[in-house]
């Protein structure tokens, strides 16, 4: 996976450098994800970094848990200065600090492709959330479309992943939720080689 120290190093430049390397398309990304947001009054943002999506999200409770101290900061401050924004955790996601069945949304974005033991991170998710829970996963994955696919091996693998780069196809996604207790209900592909996958928590 990528470095935590990596993180620490480009905090400050983290939003510029995703808008770039996301060649300008994360807001309209942001936008169709908040316009699928639930009605969750406890969400959680796992590896919030920032908080581009956290503190966009309107309810009752956004809790933001993040790895990296300086892309926290920079998250607070972002919140001193528009005003709104999650309560922050620092932590790791391998052992979320929450209770079992806390939660009602779970958003993770443009972070799973860096877990190469994706599938216990999700079973840590299913913990502390409640059946019907909606989970919201945007990050890159294996398209079927050859262009694409060209782009995600080269230029996302070598140049902006680094090789720490663990993705799936639409159908290792639905395996993957259906192995840690979660039903795939939507894939789509808002951008490139990226998918927006969305998926509900089923009963243990
Ligand atoms: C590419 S950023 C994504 C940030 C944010 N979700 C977004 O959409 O812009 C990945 C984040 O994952 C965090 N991270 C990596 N491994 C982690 C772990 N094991 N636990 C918690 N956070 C982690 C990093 O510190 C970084 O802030």
């Amino acid at each position: 996976m990528t470095p935590p120290a990596f993180f620490n190093r480009i905090a400050r430049y983290y939003d510029p450098l995703t808008h770039l390397y996301m060649f300008g398309t994360y807001a309209a990304v942001r936008r169709r994800i908040l316009n699928t947001h639930g009605d969750g009054r406890e969400v959680l943002d796992i590896c919030c970094g920032t908080g581009y999506i956290g503190n966009a999200v309107q309810a009752q409770r956004v809790v933001g848990i993040d790895l990296s101290l300086p892309m926290l900061r920079v998250n607070q401050q972002k919140q001193r200065r528009t005003g709104r924004g999650s309560h922050l955790v620092n932590g790791n996601i391998r052992t979320l600090p929450f209770q079992s069945g806390q939660f009602e949304e779970v958003y993770f974005t443009l972070a799973a492709h860096e877990f190469p033991d994706l599938e216990d991170v999700l079973r840590e998710v299913h913990r502390v959330t409640r059946p019907g829970a909606r989970l919201t996963v945007y990050d890159l994955y294996e398209t079927p479309n050859p262009l694409y696919r060209l782009m995600l091996h080269t230029f996302y693998y070598y140049l902006v992943e680094q090789r720490c780069m663990w993705v799936y196809t639409p159908e290792g996604w639905r395996a993957l939720l259906e192995r840690v207790g979660f039903r795939l209900a939507s894939l789509q592909a808002p951008y490139g080689p990226s998918a927006l996958v969305q998926a509900v928590r089923q009963p243990s």
